[in-house]
């Protein structure tokens, strides 16, 4: 599915920038970047970080509407002991402890959107699952958030949430392998249900088949970068890409890569690289 307009079409993401978000995503701002990701997740996140970074930028003038911001509820196993709820309240309570700190990190009476980031278990749902979302579902009511996703979830997990959703998800997350066809299964399940596919990991988990001669070669066609390719790639492939870039000669670049547009012989090449 395409990006709603008011969705920047591009995400920062901030995760492993410990001490350096603050200064990071306030470069992010400044090269351009209007969408923010991150998570009530100290082990890999610094959400207050990137609350220090937008202050600045709103005493600086910049308006909170001009900015998506989505951040993520972290089960008990995905946190350490820096934990963001009482780990003996229900996960109802778990959720709102969670959200409402979330809103204090960043300084907002809002948040775009608000991301369950993994289901509890590896495979199906649990009951903890059907409980987050209900609790999700009801900060979205309250006007607090507005879209709810999921992350790092498996088509049959996306088919069962749709099924007990009453507020659809708005996105899914996920690490995007090219050698499942950039996560083709899901995909195409959010195709179907007018859901929006956040890929990450893009540069990272796809090394060996972006040294591929095919893909060099289309970068050089073009005269820009494989990672430009990729997220050029990405977005023509109804994907909103993630960047966690900490170079901003490589946000300019990523950000650039809006005004390529590969042909479809191109994007075949790189649909099927990875199989
Ligand atoms: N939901 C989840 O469970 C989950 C998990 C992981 C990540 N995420 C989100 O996704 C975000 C992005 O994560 P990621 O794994 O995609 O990225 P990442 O691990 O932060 O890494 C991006 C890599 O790509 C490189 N890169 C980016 N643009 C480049 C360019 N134009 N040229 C050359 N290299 C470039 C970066 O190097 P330089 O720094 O040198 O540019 C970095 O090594 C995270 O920050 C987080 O917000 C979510």
């Amino acid at each position: 599915m395409s990006t709603p307009a008011d969705i920047p079409p591009f995400l920062y993401g901030t995760a492993w920038k410990e001490e350096r978000t603050e200064a990071l995503v306030e470069k992010a701002l400044a090269a351009g970047f209007r969408g923010i990701d991150t998570a009530n997740q100290r082990k890999h996140y610094h959400e207050a970080g990137v609350g220090a970074a937008l202050a600045k930028a709103f005493t600086g003038g910049m308006a909170r509407d001009e900015l998506f911001l989505q951040t993520k509820f972290t089960f008990r196993g995905g946190q350490d002991h820096r934990l963001p709820y009482d780990p003996d309240a229900a996960t109802g309570e778990q959720v709102r402890q969670s959200f409402d700190r979330s809103l204090e990190h960043l300084g907002v009476e809002r948040i775009d959107s608000l991301v369950l980031h993994g289901p509890s278990r590896r495979e199906g749902l649990g009951p903890a699952d059907e409980r987050a979302w209900r609790a999700m579902e009801a900060i979205h009511g309250e006007g607090r958030v507005r879209f709810i996703g999921l992350s790092n979830v498996s088509a049959s997990q996306l088919d069962a949430f749709i099924e007990l959703a009453e507020v659809a998800p708005t996105f899914v997350q996920n690490r995007c392998y090219a050698s499942r066809g950039w996560d083709a299964a899901v995909r195409q399940r959010c195709d179907g249900a007018k859901i929006v596919y956040q890929g990450f990991s893009l540069l990272t988990a796809n090394r060996d088949a972006l040294a591929r001669d095919s893909v060099k070669a289309i970068a050089r066609a073009h005269g820009v970068t494989v990672p430009q390719v990729v997220f050029a790639f990405a977005r023509q492939l109804g994907m909103l890409p993630l960047t966690g870039t900490s170079d901003p000669q490589h946000m300019r670049q990523d950000l650039d890569s809006l005004q390529l547009t590969l042909g479809d012989d191109e994007l075949r090449t790189i649909e099927t690289v990875g199989l």
